[in-house]
């Protein structure tokens, strides 16, 4: 079953040329094990997301710890393949692609991921670092090399007599600046940023996302940027895909979700993120086990608003104001009212009655 009703409005309505990444219906589930005299129990990850992102754009997807995020973007990353779905990038399938092909897509998605010092080898000096991409990937010259890694290293604010260094000789944002110059070595059209600034202090998250933001306008980068922080995810986005136990709960521009969020999960999440200028509500309540998702709607637990149709048949995504949202009842935030009384434990809430439409 598809849980997407209409076509996904989550990217610019740029020619279809300019699409880089077109998700759909992606799942990718895995077999736990659960002792020895047990069946391995099934549990999914990530469950039936589609999107589209277009060059020079950022689609942002949020989501707590645990729904699927990283798994979504090792799937774009051609890290790991889906149990399901389809995922084409730069208009090529993906999911069945012929080897030789294959190689030509590695380089045009690059990840950058949360921890920069444990994804570069502390052994090799940064020279190194950036110009081994070119050295298996492309014919260019030694001294080509070197000249593109310099042209990189300046590019990404840092001076040329770094090439030199090892990366324990950098602080963090550094690193990161090293870790997406890094990326940019074969000239992607798709960066895959996991946590790309949770591990970085406040006034240093700034400058990598002001730097991102720069790279994208200069080369025209599409971004699957992954975080937790929606007040990182307000500087950087076009789009938000927020997830909920593996499924896409609301998507779209940004500016409609932070706005009006529809989806109680939104409404959440932003009421519990700091300098949004929202009511501050703390998101009470356990996220059910992956192994084990409630029926109906993955949210029904931890929603003030669940009803009996909630709790018993799951809502598909649908076309409402402007972005997607997976909830009976988005229609009553649409005048933006209910949405600060959105979610406390479901015993302390008075249900609403179900309309009858
Ligand atoms: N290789 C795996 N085998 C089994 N389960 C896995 C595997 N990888 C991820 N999972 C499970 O899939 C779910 C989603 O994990 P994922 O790492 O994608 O979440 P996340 O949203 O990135 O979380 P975080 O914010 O903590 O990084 C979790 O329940 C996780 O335990
Ligand atoms: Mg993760």
């Amino acid at each position: 079953m598809n849980a997407i009703a209409e076509p996904i409005p989550t990217a610019a309505p740029d020619a279809r040329s300019d699409v880089v990444v077109e998700a759909s219906g992606l799942q990718r589930g895995y077999d736990v094990r659960r002792g020895r005299f047990r069946p391995p129990a099934r549990l999914q990850a990530v469950g039936e997301v589609s999107f589209r992102l277009a060059r020079g754009r950022t689609l942002a997807v949020v989501g707590e710890s645990g729904c699927g995020k990283s798994t979504l973007a090792r799937m774009v990353a051609l890290i790991e393949k889906p149990t399901a779905g389809g995922l084409r990038l730069v208009g090529v399938d993906a999911v069945d692609t012929p080897s030789a092909r294959r190689r030509e897509l590695r380089q045009a998605v690059q990840l950058v991921f949360q921890n920069p010092y444990a994804s570069l080898n502390p052994r090799k000096k940064i020279a190194s670092v950036l110009e081994d991409p070119l050295a298996i990937n492309t014919t260019f010259t030694r001294a080509e090399r070197a000249d593109k890694a310099q042209q990189m290293l300046a590019r990404v604010g840092l001076r040329p007599e770094h090439a030199n260094r090892y990366p324990h000789m950098f602080s963090g944002g550094q690193r990161q600046r090293i870790a997406i110059a890094r990326a940019l070595m074969l000239s992607p059209r798709l960066l895959v940023a996991d946590e790309p600034v949770s591990a970085l202090d406040v006034s240093i998250q700034a400058q990598v996302l002001n730097l991102l933001s720069d790279l994208q306008a200069e080369l025209g980068l599409a971004y699957l940027f992954i975080s937790h922080d929606l007040g990182v995810v307000r500087h950087i986005a076009h789009d938000v895909l927020v997830m909920y136990l593996g499924h896409a709960v609301e998507q779209g521009p940004k500016a409609r979700l932070f706005e009006r969020p529809l989806h109680p999960y939104t409404q959440a999440l932003l009421a519990s993120t700091p300098g949004l200028g929202r009511p501050r509500i703390v998101l009470q309540g356990e996220l059910p086990s992956p192994l084990n998702p409630p029926p109906g709607c993955v949210f029904n637990t931890r929603c003030a608003h669940a009803t009996e149709r909630c709790r018993g048949e799951r809502p598909l995504l649908r076309v409402l104001d402007e972005r997607l949202v997976a909830c009976h009842h988005a229609e009553r935030f649409l005048d933006g009212a209910a949405s600060a009384a959105a979610t406390f434990p479901a015993t302390s809430a008075t249900p609403p009655q179900e309309s009858s439409t």
